[in-house]
Parts: C-alpha cells; sequence; structure tokens
C-alpha cells in the first residue's frame, strides 16, 4: 500500500525522492508525487498512474529543492487522480501519508466550519489543513505535530514538509510504519528499510505513537512531549538485494529463490543432529490444548494446510480463522491455546487487529513472519522467522513456501514433544523435508511443462477455472486459484475435490479448464474419479501430478500433464505450491498481465 519517503540533505533530492518511490512500487499504487522547498516555497508535481508519469511531469517541469518527500498512493478515500495525489498541501505545509484517518470527517467538517476549503477528496487533506490551522495560531512545526496527533483516530504512518523551514521534516506514525535513515549528511525517512537502502543501512524505527523531528544530521523521537530514545540499527539490507538480476519479473525470481531460501529457512530449524527443533521456544506443546491460527490471503492458507499437520502429527486441535473475520467478530478463545499468527510483511492491519485481540483474550502469540522488525514481529510472544529476503512482487510465493516449511517444522516439534508422532515418522519426513530444495530445483528446470500450459488458447480464452484437490491438495488449489486470479484476472475457484459434485459441476463444460491436483498418494483413486467426472461433462482436465499417477493414466487424454517430483506426502503441498505459483506466472505472461504489480493490489495491506 501507500509509500512514503522523505530526504533532507544538501544535493537535489527530485531524483532521490523518485527512486526511493521506485523502490516502494512494489508495494502497490495507482498515483504518485513529490514536493519539495524551494526558497521556502513549497512546490509539488503529481501524477496519476504509474511513476513513468510522475518522471515525465518531472522531464517538463523539472523540480529543486534539497529537501522534499514523496509518495506512491493506494487510494482509500478519493479515486485515483492527480487531484487526490500526495502530497496533499496547503501554503504552509505538505503531507504524505499511509493508513486511514478514520475520523476524518468529523475534522472537515471542523475545519470547514473554520473557513477551510478543502482541493481533495482525501482523508489526508484534513492532516495538512489541521496542521495547518495550528501553525496560522502561531504554534511550531513541532507543536502543530504534538497536538494533531492526539486529534487522529486510527492507523498511519505521515511525513509532513513544512514552508519556510529548510532544515526540518517531521514524521509520525500510529500504527502503519515508518522507518528514519542515518545517511552521511543527509536524513532519510521511509516507510521501510528497502525504500531506504541504497542511501543508508543504519535505520531506526519509530514505536507505536512517536513522532519524530529530522534534521539533515539528526533525528529526535518523541512520545506526546517527552523525548524518548530510539537506537539506529544496521538492517542488513542492501540495493542489490532488490533488484530483479536476470529475471524479466521479480515474481519469477521469487519463485527461482525458492530452492536457497527454504534451504536457508531449514538451516534456522534443524539442530545439530539434524533433528527438526525450533529455537528456544517458550511453548511447552505438552500444556497447549489448541492452536488458533490467523493470517490473510496467501498466508491465511498457510494456516489451513498447517492445521492439517498439527491435527495429524501433533493430534492438536487447531482452529482456522480469516485474520479480519477474527478482529471483527471477536470469536471466543479457549484458554490454553495459543495464537499463531502468519504474515509475509509483518505490517498486514488486519492480522495485527486479531493478534491484539487474542492478546487481550490472554493468549500468547507465536508469528511466523518474513521481516524481523515488523510491527507483528514485535507484538508476538515467540516469532519464528521465515529466511525468504525482501518479497518485491505483489504476489506471494517464497514468503509462502517458507512459511510451510516453519510450520511444518513446529509440528513436528510439536508432534515429537506431545509423543504423537513416531521416531521413525519423523526420521523419513526430516529426510523429505531436507531434500526438499533440491526437488524444488527440478520443478524449476523443469520449467518448459509450464510454459506450454501459458500458450494454451483454452487459457487465454477461459472466463473462470476450477482447481481441485483433496487433503494437503483441497488448500492448494485454493491458492493456486488465488494466483492465477490475481495475476490473469480469470475468476477461479479452488475446491475439495469430494465437494465437487456438491455444486462446482455446474460450472464443468468444454470451455472449463479444471486443474485436478493428484500426487499418488492417499487421495490419489479419488482424485481420478473427479478426473473423469470433469472429463464426462467435456471439461479440459490440467492434471499436476507424479511420474507414477502419470504412468497411471497414461492413456487418459488431457489438455496437459505437468509431471512433478516424487514426494513425501506430508511435504508435497510445499512441492506443489510452487506448481501452481508457475501456472499462475506462465499463463499471465502469455496474456500480457501486469506480473510484478496486478491491478488494484497492494503488498503490504495496511489499512483494515
Ligand atoms: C497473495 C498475497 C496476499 C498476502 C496477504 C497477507 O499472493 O500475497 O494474499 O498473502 O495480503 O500478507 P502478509 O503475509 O504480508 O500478511
Amino acid at each position: 500500500m501507500c509509500g512514503i519517503i522523505g530526504i533532507i540533505g544538501k544535493a537535489p533530492v527530485t531524483p532521490l525522492l523518485v527512486d526511493a518511490l521506485k523502490r516502494l512500487e512494489y508495494r502497490g499504487y495507482d498515483s504518485a508525487g513529490v514536493a519539495t522547498l524551494i526558497n521556502g516555497h513549497i512546490d509539488r508535481r503529481r501524477a496519476e498512474g504509474k511513476l513513468a508519469n510522475l518522471e515525465a511531469k518531472l522531464a517538463g517541469e523539472p523540480l529543486a529543492g534539497t529537501i522534499g518527500i514523496g509518495h506512491t498512493r493506494w487510494a482509500t478515500h478519493g479515486k485515483p487522480s492527480e487531484r487526490n495525489a500526495h502530497p496533499i498541501a496547503t501554503d504552509r505545509v505538505a503531507v504524505v501519508h499511509n493508513g486511514i484517518i478514520e475520523n476524518f470527517q468529523e475534522l472537515k467538517d471542523e475545519l470547514v466550519a473554520e473557513g477551510r476549503r478543502f482541493d481533495s477528496d482525501t482523508d489526508t487533506e484534513v492532516v495538512a489543513q489541521l496542521l495547518t490551522s495550528y501553525l496560522e495560531r502561531q504554534l511550531s512545526p513541532e507543536q502543530a505535530m504534538e497536538k494533531a496527533m492526539g486529534r487522529f483516530k486510527g492507523a498511519f504512518a505521515l511525513v509532513a514538509l513544512f514552508a519556510g523551514r529548510h532544515d526540518i521534516l517531521i514524521g509520525a506514525r500510529r500504527g502503519s510504519s515508518l522507518a528514519v535513515g542515518y545517511g552521511e549528511g543527509a536524513m532519510y525517512i521511509g516507510t521501510d528499510a528497502l525504500a531506504l537502502a541504497p542511501f543508508t543501512d543504519r535505520v531506526a524505527y519509530l514505536e507505536e505513537g512517536d513522532w519524530a523531528v529530522l534534521r539533515d544530521t539528526d533525528c529526535l523521537f518523541y512520545q506526546g512531549v517527552t523525548q524518548v530514545t530510539r537506537t539506529a540499527k544496521h538492517t542488513g539490507l542492501s540495493s542489490t538485494l532488490v533488484g530483479k538480476g536476470n529475471h524479466p519479473h521479480f515474481m519469477l525470481k521469487e519463485i527461482c529463490e525458492q530452492p536457497t531460501v527454504l534451504g536457508d529457512t531449514m538451516q534456522q530449524y534443524l539442530d545439530p543432529s539434524r533433528r527438526v527443533r525450533l529455537p528456544a521456544l517458550s511453548i511447552d506443546w505438552k500444556n497447549v490444548s489448541r492452536l488458533t491460527m490467523t493470517a490473510c490471503g496467501t498466508a491465511n492458507f498457510a494456516c489451513q494446510i498447517a492445521k492439517y499437520w498439527f491435527e495429524k502429527l501433533a493430534r492438536l486441535p487447531v482452529d482456522t480463522e480469516i485474520a479480519s473475520e477474527m478482529g471483527s467478530r471477536k470469536p471466543p478463545l479457549s484458554k490454553g491455546s495459543v495464537c499463531v499468527a502468519v504474515s509475509q510483511s509483518g505490517e498486514t492491519a488486519d492480522t495485527i487487529r486479531a493478534i491484539k485481540y487474542a492478546k487481550q483474550e490472554g493468549l500468547k502469540v507465536v508469528s511466523v513472519v518474513n521481516v524481523p522488525e515488523s510491527q507483528i514481529a514485535r507484538l508476538s510472544d515467540v516469532v519464528l522467522l521465515t529466511v525468504a529476503g525482501p518479497e518485491i512482487a505483489v504476489a506471494s510465493t517464497k514468503a509462502f513456501t517458507t512459511q510451510l516449511l516453519v510450520l511444518l517444522s513446529a509440528a513436528i516439534d510439536a508432534g515429537r514433544a506431545r509423543g504423537t508422532l513416531s521416531e521413525e515418522d519423523e526420521r523419513a519426513l526430516t529426510l523429505a523435508l531436507i531434500e526438499l530444495p533440491r526437488k524444488v530445483s527440478e520443478v524449476i528446470d523443469a520449467q518448459e511443462q509450464f510454459k506450454a500450459l501459458g500458450a494454451l488458447e483454452l487459457l487465454a480464452k477461459a472466463k473462470c477455472a476450477l482447481y481441485l484437490g483433496r487433503d494437503y491438495q483441497y488448500l492448494i488449489a485454493m491458492e493456486g486459484a488465488l494466483k492465477l486470479k490475481e495475476l490473469t484476472y480469470i475468476s477461479a475457484e479452488g475446491y475439495a475435490g469430494g465437494e465437487m459434485k456438491h455444486g462446482p459441476i455446474a460450472l464443468v463444460d468444454s470451455d472449463l479448464p479444471v486443474f485436478v491436483l493428484a500426487p499418488s498418494g492417499p487421495s490419489f483413486d479419488e482424485m481420478v474419479s473427479n478426473f473423469e467426472q470433469v472429463k464426462a461433462r467435456g471439461g479440459q482436465v490440467i492434471l499436476l501430478t507424479d511420474a507414477r499417477g502419470a504412468s497411471r493414466l497414461a492413456n487418459e487424454s488431457t489438455a496437459c500433464c505437468i509431471t512433478l517430483p516424487d514426494v513425501h506426502p506430508d511435504v508435497a503441498p510445499i512441492l506443489y505450491a510452487v506448481a501452481v505459483q508457475l501456472i499462475a506466472y506462465h499463463t499471465a505472461l502469455s496474456m500480457g498481465r501486469d506480473i510484478d504489480q496486478p491491478r488494484n493490489l497492494a503488498k503490504s495491506v495496511s489499512v483494515a
């Protein structure tokens, strides 16, 4: 979602701001803008659509200045347009904002009654107008920000640039993240360490409720009127990490990184005797009666697969709750249960709300996150890190498979502790996990079969698609359908094979592509029945199976058969996840879609 950058230094700032906005593109946006101070006056350029439009505008009307702010906006209040693009400004202040000011209408009514005229449809404008109102009453920028913070309801991060003040930028956060970067003779403030990566790797994070005054050599942090200390740390992120390398898209790069990041993540969860073990976990699995797992989107499917693992391997009952539902309907949570939250970004507002509810109900929170400094990591009692590295493409790939790996490791750890997993089964599973990166490489190396799928006429003209699977593969069917719809805008549904006859079979005709996920194993024969039912109604089957499955169905005609390596049934969902990612990628590629930034989507969904 919205990306923020602010820079105060000695060099011309506009190219640096635009450069940083490019690194924030991955978050998803529909307009962009920058503002600087020139001889004390605020000047700005804004454009609807991609950053290229802003760059074109800047080429025609360059913007000087050595202090400035920039923004990529994902519309919440007011449609994507130049008028609603940030920075939102008055003649006294320019503001960039991520999040939602929930009480904006009340504040707007008050400010309009004061005689202020609003120029945009955004909630952000109340921030600019309220600050202006305070400045006109002779408050300093610092006093104005401190007072304004007390008036806003909702979650937000914002940065303000003040007319006549070449020496300061003021940032503030509640809910959404904001990081300060320490450079040589220049200071930076931005949404995350990625935005700041090429400028500096020394970063301090604003804590909940902080506001901060940035000068060109330092930054002072406050909670209310009290000055507080926030320590800068080295992030280890560098701009080289966030390039596409030789790949045409971040998504393909991230798919191809999976063997490496699965291996790196595995290392964290294997002890010297090569047994799966969670590091210093302050959870006694024997005393846990239930797990409540919560997340959004793809991470929610990771929870649902983990439910199957925990229930099978550790005989531990699991409830899964979509985070937005958990946060709003507030279901009863049983004492003795532990909340497990899963998130790549660690900044997803719905997941944060669900975690806060679980904590309020007295539950311990274990989180599986990819960003160690994220809010979710900081809110959790125990953090299990995925070592996926930055995930830039909007569609989650390597974060998902590493989440699965961590969750399966946790289920093995729990199964051993609860005495429900035999040593022999544990050994077989661990071996399968150790072999997983190699098998994922085999899937990626056999990409020709996915490219052939991309060329299928059937998919190019499909209006909808069905994914079928049983057991773990039912959930990979759901994930496959989500990936396809995100990337191609083809409506797709994932169903449990057994449910097909209870409704979705009505969709089957000769134009319907049906992905049948059928590794050989306990559910294979039942999946063959689904396969036959689809074919009997003229449906076009795209079969995903292994060599044994393929040979058993060798005499059956399919639109396409994708053969994957043999794999332990409990590890198979991780391998088949990679296959459905490649299906979505190559289909989207052949349709000419915007793969890394599909329309309407944001990477880090920081509004509830
Ligand atoms: C889908 C996708 C989203 C995210 C969801 C949660 O490809 O990426 O569904 O999984 O928005 O995001 P995180 O994991 O950052 O909490």
